[in-house]
């Protein structure tokens, strides 16, 4: 079976026939996790990884993990195999399943389990060759930051300012502190070293974000993770934005004014090169 199909709670279903309940906390609350994983050649991309973070996320929100990681293997390459395209985006999402409404937790109830795939939108090569412009805004959102939770109404505003601005994300500062982008993690390079913000509560761990450090330092590039002041943000001499759809972009225009140069940075196009012969190796694909 080709085309639109999804796995939902244990079924493989045409996409217009997966439906859940009105009552479903996801709906009613926001009470649930996600990832997103990109695919390559058919090869779910740090999939372990993207399975940790998952189970973080769970553990977070007290929701115990449906599947075993080779169950959740096997579903997702289940769903990878019925659709077309070879580079793919999983996306997968547990809730904590249909009941009357109320915040506690039901006494019985079984969370609702949704993967599905669509074809992988590539960093588009303008952006990549020219640099992207972003806005910033105040980090608004709550204190756990590090679960990747459903509940994204401050990311959404967030982004909407972007867009609106004609830029392609908005990045946010918590009491003078650099933490993330609405849907990606910022990264700052200054005087020839490579600023990352702390992995806590403040951000998502990011599987790019790791990615990226792992590279540097194999390559012998000095990284610093440590608080990085929304100054240092604002005059650094480059700015980076990772995440598993736009992989390693360089941000050359932050709230109307130039970062660094105005153009992508050496260390910028050392890390786009050194990422995408991470991927080559792994998958085949650059
Ligand atoms: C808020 C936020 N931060 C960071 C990221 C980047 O994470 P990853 O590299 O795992 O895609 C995302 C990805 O969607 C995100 O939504």
């Amino acid at each position: 079976m080709i085309g639109k199909t999804v796995y939902l709670n244990g079924k493989f279903l045409p996409q217009e026939e997966a439906t859940v309940s009105i009552l479903d906390r996801g709906f009613m609350l926001g009470d649930g996790v996600y990832e997103l994983i990109p695919v390559y050649r058919r090869i779910p991309f740090r999939l372990n990884e993207h399975l940790r973070r998952l189970q973080h996320s769970l553990d977070g929100i007290r929701l115990p993990n449906p599947m075993r990681d080779s169950e959740w293997r096997q579903v997702i390459t289940q769903v990878i195999n019925l659709h077309e395209s070879d580079n793919q985006s999983v996306y997968l999402q547990v809730t904590r399943g249909a009941a009357p409404r109320d915040h506690a937790f039901p006494k019985t109830v079984s969370p609702t389990v949704l993967v599905m795939s669509n074809p992988l939108n590539s960093p588009d090569p303008l952006q990549i060759e020219n640099g992207i412009c972003v806005v910033s805004s105040q980090d608004l959102r709550w204190g756990r930051c590090d679960l990747k939770t459903i509940g994204l109404l401050p990311n959404v505003l967030a982004k909407q300012k972007a867009v609106e601005a004609g830029c392609v994300e908005c990045i946010l500062f918590r009491e003078g502190v650099l933490t993330e982008g609405a849907a990606s993690n910022i990264f700052v390079v200054k005087d020839d070293v490579i600023l990352a913000p702390v992995k806590d509560h403040r951000m998502l761990p990011g599987i790019t974000y790791d990615l990226v450090i792992e590279l540097a330092r194999a390559d012998n590039i000095p990284v610093v993770v440590r608080d990085i002041a929304e100054s240092e943000a604002r005059t650094a001499d480059e700015l980076w934005l990772t995440s598993s759809s736009r992989e390693v972009q360089a941000i050359v225009e932050l709230d109307g004014l130039p970062v660094g140069s105005g153009v992508p940075g050496p260390f910028y196009r050392r890390m786009y090169t050194l990422y995408q012969n991470f991927k080559q190796t792994l998958t085949g694909q650059s």
